[in-house]
């Protein structure tokens, strides 16, 4: 373990590149197809949250109980409407300043890891030509238990070889930035803030993320 030295990890959904909004338009098909109403504010709880776990919830909502089978089914349903989104994204859909940020910190030579619920990660990252930026991924593929829990996070630590208290984390969501409290490490929420109102530090965008906060982190 590497005592000191500051490791960076990164949320992908909403905080890397828009693909938020994707998420939401693919549940929204599937609750109207269900007739369970969905909206924006809904998907706030969505966010950070595994697809298996989403749809526990949007059958909640609407008081449904179904067959294992069916669930799959809209399981699948849901993410290859997803896929059908994300199919023609390139670098225009990475968020602003966030190559910036991801530039500088690789220039002064810091681990940085992806720390994502999503299964599609690795793919996202390629088409947007972001993965040479990361030394390692933790996805959705590689974790257990969703966040809130802190795997994924103390995963990525371990990975980078890094201590925890040692690691900041970029989120979008309520359920990431209890995550990142949750392992230790310092949060920084990036959307808003009195959504985010449990993060150390809170930015609408990386636009507001200047250099010095940045170093600040080093120290
Ligand atoms: C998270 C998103 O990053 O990934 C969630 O914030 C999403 O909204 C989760 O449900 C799982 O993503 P995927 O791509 O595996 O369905
Ligand atoms: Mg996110």
């Amino acid at each position: 373990m590497n005592m000191g030295r500051t490791g960076f990890i990164f949320d992908l959904d909403g905080v890397i590149v828009d693909t938020a909004k994707y998420h939401y338009l693919a549940w929204k098909k599937l609750a109207d197809e269900l007739g369970i109403s969905f909206t924006e504010e809904d998907n706030e709880n969505f966010k950070g949250v595994s697809r298996n776990r989403c749809l526990e919830i949007l059958l909640e909502m609407g008081d449904l109980t179904v067959s294992q089978a069916q669930f799959s089914a809209w399981l699948a349903e849901k993410n290859e409407d997803y896929l059908a989104y994300i199919a023609g994204m390139d670098e225009t859909e990475i968020l602003p300043d966030v190559p910036r940020a991801l530039e500088h910190l690789r220039g002064r030579n810091v681990p940085i890891a992806l720390g994502s619920a999503s299964k599609n990660a690795a793919p996202i990252l390629e088409k947007v030509q972001l993965l040479p930026y990361f030394d390692t991924l933790v996805d959705g593929n590689s974790v257990t238990k969703a966040k809130p829990d802190p795997e994924v996070f103390l995963i990525a630590a371990e990975k980078l070889g890094v201590a925890p208290e040692d690691c900041v984390v970029f989120e979008d969501a309520v359920a990431g930035i209890e995550a990142a409290n949750n392992a230790g490490m310092t949060s920084i929420g990036i959307g808003d803030a009195d959504i985010l109102d449990k993060a150390d530090y809170n930015f609408k965008d990386f636009t507001e993320i200047d250099t010095e906060f940045l170093d600040d982190l080093l120290r």
